[in-house]
């Protein structure tokens, strides 16, 4: 099986990240064989200290993106299609919501990422015991979309809740407070229309990202992580530009380069 989008952006990055690496090593060797012995020293010491400050000032940011994390707008990911999937596609899964989980969390202003999936649910149960998992800042919920706290309210409210899906008539525009749901399916579309089924029949609204944008890129249908990253990118710029560009370059920053040929 061939890398994936995702894999293959990743690869390119450490490649990048070593070469740059590298040069820097070079040209530090070559100026420490012009320095004396005290310069050496000094220069090792304010290494250590421009590392420390780094590394308190990453600590810091971290925390603060967990806190917004931890209160940020809910984007929500269905986990509710498992009997559709066999397990390969259901694994696929469960590893696209862990990338979707690093995706917000890179954010200047994450998301509250949740996932909803039927009691037991398999990929649920994957996405959960990822190591390290006990650490994330997000919601696991086991039940439905539409499930109501032990006082009665609901725990999204309804007429927040928007269902992105490629088969929505109505386009997106400003998202404002709506909650976003995305539909967590790898089916390469053979189950075509579920979301958009269990909107309508849950009573949510649906709607499309922008189809124009998409053909720019040659896509139409999504995966669930690209959706979640899109979402989490066009909210991350805030309301500078218009509403079209904002998505544009949301979509443009996540989606590979137009193929050729
Ligand atoms: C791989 S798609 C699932 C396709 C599935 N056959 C369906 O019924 O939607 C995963 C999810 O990404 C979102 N998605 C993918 N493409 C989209 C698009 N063009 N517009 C809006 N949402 C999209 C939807 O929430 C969708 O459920």
């Amino acid at each position: 099986m061939g890398i994936t989008w995702d894999e293959k952006r990743q690869r390119s990055k450490e490649k990048h990240t070593a070469i740059v690496k590298k040069r820097k090593e070079e040209r530090l060797a070559l100026l420490k064989q012009t320095m004396t012995d005290e310069e050496r020293e000094q220069h090792r010491l304010d290494v250590a200290a421009q590392r420390h400050e780094r590394i308190e000032k990453e600590k810091a940011e971290k925390a603060e993106r967990r806190e917004m994390a931890r209160t940020g707008i809910p984007i929500i990911v269905d986990l509710g299609f498992d009997d559709l999937m066999k397990d390969g596609a259901r694994k696929s899964l469960a590893s696209q919501c862990r990338m979707a989980y690093g995706a917000v969390m890179k954010m200047s202003k994450p998301m509250h990422l949740s996932f909803v999936g039927a009691p037991g649910s398999d990929t649920l149960t994957r996405v959960r015991e990822t190591p390290g998992n006990d650490q994330w800042v997000a919601t696991f919920h086991e039940g439905s979309l539409t499930d109501t706290d032990e006082n009665g309210k609901q725990l999204w409210a309804k007429e927040r809740l928007v269902y992105l899906s490629a088969d929505a008539e109505e386009t997106v525009g400003e998202i404002g407070n709506d909650i976003l749901i995305v539909g967590g399916l790898v089916d390469k579309n053979q189950a075509k229309g579920v979301c958009h089924r269990k909107a309508r029949e849950l009573g949510i609204r649906t709607v499309a990202l922008p189809d124009k944008l998409l053909r720019q890129y040659q896509f139409k249908i999504l995966t669930t992580n690209q959706v979640v990253e899109i979402v989490a990118k066009f909210r991350d710029a805030g309301d500078t530009g218009s509403t079209e560009q904002r998505w544009s370059d949301a979509i443009g920053a996540v989606l590979p380069r137009r193929r050729s040929g």
